[in-house]
């Protein structure tokens, strides 16, 4: 059994990471007697003069409900580089955190991030070096888990928003275009979207056709609906088009929304309107179904190193807590499923995702 074991946060902050924390400072301490060590700012924190605080049952009272995370995140480093788009890791920084982990008396890692965290993580268990990985993001598009923590309290946070744009488009009879985060996938917008009654959901697994957007805003309006809510991922391409960034240096998507704004003002001259929601997906307080995943998540992370799991991942699989491996969760994302439940369901009830084909169809399938 370890006597000492570390916990990092890395990578955008989530609504839940402090709930993780919470548990596995709770049963790392009460069930196994080990101690904790908080490392700050991500692996960053493992680097030069090391940055850590011990965690006790007494320090992690009460951050149950508080948004962020207490030891700080970092969603760049000196862990990871990109060539050509594809992450290297250099041996220098891996080497003096292991070395500077020895030294910290730190036997094992808990480490909460996304898929580019934990492919960090990934290299100290090749190094030999005992960890177990957390799924953290809002997005929800890891790969070997059915959910990440963040995710459903951003879904809320997403669906308050489109309740309020509601109002204030059927007040106005414009179109209202909600844009939500979610990186090159959908799963923010499909979800807050059917919650939120969105009219059309526009998503990056389903490219859109602006034709297929026109017809809808003007069908809606035949049949005397006159303001259409749209919601839109970050990520959202027009056929044939690439993504939007809003600073294309460092590949930050964002402004896809604004464009389609411009474009429907055009062609159906009725007054729209744009609302980038971006860091209020995550900040802020987790839901209850975060605080349980994350407490969930935490407490089966510190039961799988105690029984010497290494190199693996908590996740959610047919609705049960199992560990995979990291592998498993930092080759690819997980994308939204063009035949999946949610997308028929979608359809079924008259939601649009603007497919090119969905122009050439009568009203009737829109
Ligand atoms: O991965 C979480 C996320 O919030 C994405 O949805 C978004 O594209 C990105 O992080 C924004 O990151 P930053 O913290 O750099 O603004």
């Amino acid at each position: 059994m370890y006597k000492q074991i570390g916990i990092l946060t890395g990578g955008g902050d989530a609504p839940g990471l402090n709930a993780v924390i919470r548990a596995v400072v709770r049963t790392a301490i009460g069930e196994y007697g080990m101690s904790v060590i908080g490392i700050e700012d991500s692996f960053e924190g493992i680097l030069g003069e090391t940055h850590t605080q011990k965690l006790t049952t007494r320090s992690v009272s009460g951050i149950l409900p508080r948004g962020g995370t207490i030891l700080g995140t970092r969603n760049r480093g000196s862990f990871a580089k990109f060539v050509d788009g594809v992450p290297v890791f250099p041996e220098m920084p891996i080497s003096e955190a292991l070395a500077n982990l020895d030294i910290l008396g730190i036997e094992a890692l808990i480490v909460l991030g996304g898929e580019g965290t934990l492919a960090i993580a990934e290299q100290f268990h090749k190094r030999g070096f005992p960890v177990i990985g957390v799924p953290k993001t809002i997005d929800n598009d890891l790969a070997a888990t059915e959910l990440t923590f963040g995710f459903m309290t951003a879904i809320d946070i997403a669906t308050e928003a489109l309740d309020r744009l509601h109002t204030t488009a059927a007040s106005h009879d414009r179109v209202m275009i909600l844009e939500v985060m979610g990186r090159n996938t959908g799963w923010i917008a499909l979800h807050a979207g059917l919650a939120g009654s969105a009219d059309i959901i526009l998503i990056p697994e389903i490219p859109y056709s602006l034709d297929s957007i026109v017809k809808k805003v003007e069908a809606r309006e035949k049949s005397g609906s006159r303001f259409t809510n749209i919601v839109v991922a970050e990520g959202a391409i027009e056929v044939g088009k690439a993504e939007t960034y809003s600073d294309a240096g460092s590949l930050r998507l964002g402004g896809i929304g604004e464009i389609i704004r411009r474009q429907i003002e055009e062609r159906t001259g009725k007054e729209s309107r744009c609302v980038v929601l971006g860091h209020l997906q995550r900040g802020g307080s987790p839901n209850a179904l975060d605080r349980m995943l994350g407490t969930n998540f935490g407490a089966c992370a510190v039961r799988a190193l105690a029984r010497g799991e290494t190199g693996k991942m908590v996740a959610v699989q047919a609705g049960v807590v199992s560990t995979v491996p990291l592998s498993d969760a930092c080759t690819a994302i997980k994308r939204v499923a063009l035949d999946s439940q949610l997308v028929r369901t979608a359809r079924d009830i008259g939601i649009s995702f603007a497919a090119p084909r969905e122009s050439q169809m009568g009203e009737d399938a829109m």
